[in-house]
């Protein structure tokens, strides 16, 4: 009974294992795209990092020409204040100042 256990594990583990590198193989994870002679531009806000990390990724797979878009006056890093000041911004259809980040190149 134990080996057809183990047996089925593994076969399932297997079958698994293709599986993903499968997925990975087509979503060209890490890999690099050739856009061929597209430009690419990932132009990106990050408040706490992780939309930072995803333009990061997608810069080094495309290749493109990566811009961060750095607001003048940061946001709080406080929960509350930063919901109540993205509420306004929201209502009133502000839009904050951004730091001259310099232009990116053709
Ligand atoms: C003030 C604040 C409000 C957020 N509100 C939402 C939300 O309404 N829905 C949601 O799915 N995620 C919400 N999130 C989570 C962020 O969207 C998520 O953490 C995102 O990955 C942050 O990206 P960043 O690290 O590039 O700033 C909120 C995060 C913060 C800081």
């Amino acid at each position: 009974m134990h080996k057809i256990l183990i047996l089925t594990g593994l076969i399932i583990a297997l079958f698994s294992a293709a599986a993903y590198s499968i997925v990975l193989n087509k979503i060209n994870i890490g890999k690099e795209i050739d856009m061929g002679d597209k430009k690419v531009l990932i132009a990106y806000y990050s408040y706490s990092g992780n939309t930072e990390n995803v333009a990061k990724k997608i810069q080094v797979v495309t290749k493109g020409n990566i811009f961060e878009i750095v607001p003048k006056k940061a946001y709080s890093k406080n929960y509350d204040e930063v919901v109540a000041l993205a509420q306004e911004e929201k209502q009133k259809n502000l839009r904050p100042e951004l730091v001259d980040n310099g232009n990116v190149k053709d």
